[in-house]
């Protein structure tokens, strides 16, 4: 499942003062439009979560170390935009590349970014010079020597990391704190390959990572407080929300994402078109539905996931096959001008396509399903529910310290409506009993996806509400 965080590129503004630009391109503030009470507590309680994602116990524990310079491995996608942020926040970057040729395409990406900012003069070309001189590349990792801290953003391939991280363990100072931007990968495995695992964390940035608010602090078994702290300091100087999370398959966001993506393409295949969940996932307030998401992001990237995951995969549980037969079509979405939907040349809206409803028919065919309609009502019914259930799951493990955290991260990388406050604000609304009915008798037809999570029968059990969790750290 890919890291898609990039829903933000299309999130409305959803300031209560509307912001459109006048004719001479300044910003203008319009009018205050007036809002429910519900809402008004929704966004006052999204705004208090993101906030306090920040409060974690390491920070009173330990001081953050001095950051100055800082190691970029990889110059792909992620790199690149991890090494536009620090060089927004005024940090130096040294970028580390297999070649030559992969290194100017790493360097190539970060000026891309600058140089569309100058063709819509929102930077001067001096400014950009005075970026980059913060920046340089290398092919050996002994310029990393000087790094206060270290992002590798390297192929998702453990070995690949393993031995990434063996040589930033020869190279790097004493001292110097190691992050791996892995979405998935067990980040005490990679810890393992060097000598120092205290100072190893995971800082899982999300796409375009110069530009998303969310960063997942990762901390894995030996992580020391001082590690902690210091990526919380990084985070506040990049001016991203950070969220403590613990090491699973997916930490927090994904985790979760990969429950809630998995329910949707259940009801695909039971009857759902791809275009009636997208539109439900927008009307409840969504930027974007998960298949636009995936369009926009690139099937592929989910693709190589399942792909790689398919040896591990429970045999007994459904699999809905849809978006692999997409892929092998070469159908990845906005870049190749077709996935769920189809794109004329250069657009980034796309329309429906009448031959993905024909491979979504043939895959109801093959698996045994007689289709049949659901609502607009009934579809986000079973999302929420997949991720409400999912989040308690991910709390009841650890994972994240607070249901609020567990909000944060939706609301600043998924694409939450803040208007409602988060998935577990959102569950407290509906109530956690209704949640775990919903859950109970979707059971009834698949009981091996729709299983309660212990937290919740808890919480229902005992009358509470997530909020009731939502305790200060110590
Ligand atoms: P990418 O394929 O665009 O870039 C990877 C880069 O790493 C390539 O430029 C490659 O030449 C370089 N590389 C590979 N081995 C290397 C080595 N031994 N030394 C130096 N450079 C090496 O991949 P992308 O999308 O940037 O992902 C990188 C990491 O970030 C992965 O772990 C991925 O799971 C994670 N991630 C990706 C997100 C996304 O939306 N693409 C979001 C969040 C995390």
């Amino acid at each position: 499942m890919a890291t898609i965080a990039s829903a933000r590129s299309n999130t409305p503004d959803q300031s209560d003062a509307t912001a459109h630009a006048d004719r001479n391109g300044q910003k203008v503030e319009a009018a205050a439009v007036p809002v429910s009470d519900a809402v008004q507590a929704a966004r006052d309680y999204a705004d208090h979560a993101l906030s306090a994602a920040a409060d974690v116990p390491e920070i009173r524990q330990a001081t953050a170390r001095p950051l100055t310079h800082t190691g970029i491995i990889g110059g792909g996608t992620m790199g690149a935009g991890i090494a536009v942020a620090m060089l927004d926040a005024g940090l130096h970057v040294v970028m580390v590349e297999q070649d030559d040729a992969a290194l100017a395409r790493g360097r190539g990406r970060v000026e891309a970014v600058y140089d569309r900012l100058i063709v819509r003069d929102r930077m001067t070309p001096a400014e950009k010079k005075d970026r980059m001189a913060h920046f340089k590349g290398a092919t050996a990792y002994a310029a990393l020597s000087n790094a206060d801290l270290i992002v590798e953003a390297v192929f998702e391939d453990l070995a690949v990391k393993a031995e990434v991280f063996k040589q930033i363990d020869r190279f790097a100072k004493p001292g110097a704190i190691l992050a791996t931007n892995t979405s998935y990968l067990d980040i005490d495995r990679i810890a393992q390959a060097t000598g120092r695992p205290a100072d190893v964390l995971g800082l899982h940035f999300f796409s375009p990572a110069n530009i998303m608010k969310l960063l997942e602090v990762v901390v894995a078994a030996q992580t020391s407080p001082t590690a902690v702290a210091t990526g919380f300091a990084l985070a506040k100087r990049l001016r991203k929300t950070p969220v403590r999370a613990g090491v699973c398959d997916g930490f927090i966001g994904n985790r979760i994402l990969a429950a809630y993506r998995h329910a949707a393409d259940l009801m695909m295949e039971d009857g759902a078109s791809p275009y009636d969940i997208d539109d439900a996932v927008r009307a409840f307030g969504y930027p974007m539905g998960p298949y636009q998401v995936v369009d926009l992001a690139g099937g592929d990237i989910g693709w190589a996931t399942r792909k790689r995951r398919a040896p591990t995969r429970d045999p007994q549980a459904r699999y809905v096959e849809i978006a692999d037969r997409l892929c092998e079509q070469g159908w990845f979405g906005q870049k190749t001008g077709r996935g769920f939907y189809r794109y004329a040349e250069g657009a980034r809206t796309g329309t429906h396509d009448p031959d993905v409803l024909t491979v979504v028919d043939a895959e109801r065919t093959r698996a045994g399903v007689t289709p049949r309609n659901f609502t607009a009502g009934q579809i986000m019914r079973r999302y929420m529910a997949a991720m409400i259930n999912e989040a308690a799951n991910v709390l009841h493990d650890g994972i994240a310290l607070r249901p609020s955290d567990v909000d944060a991260v939706f609301l600043a990388g998924y694409g939450f409506p803040r208007d409602r406050g988060g998935p577990l604000f959102y569950a407290d609304t509906v109530g956690v009993k209704q949640v775990l009915a919903d859950i109970e008798s979707f059971a009834d037809e698949d009981p091996r996806f729709w299983r309660a999570s212990p937290l919740l029968l808890e919480l229902a059990k005992r009358d509470a509400t997530f909020a009731s969790l939502n305790t200060p750290s110590r």
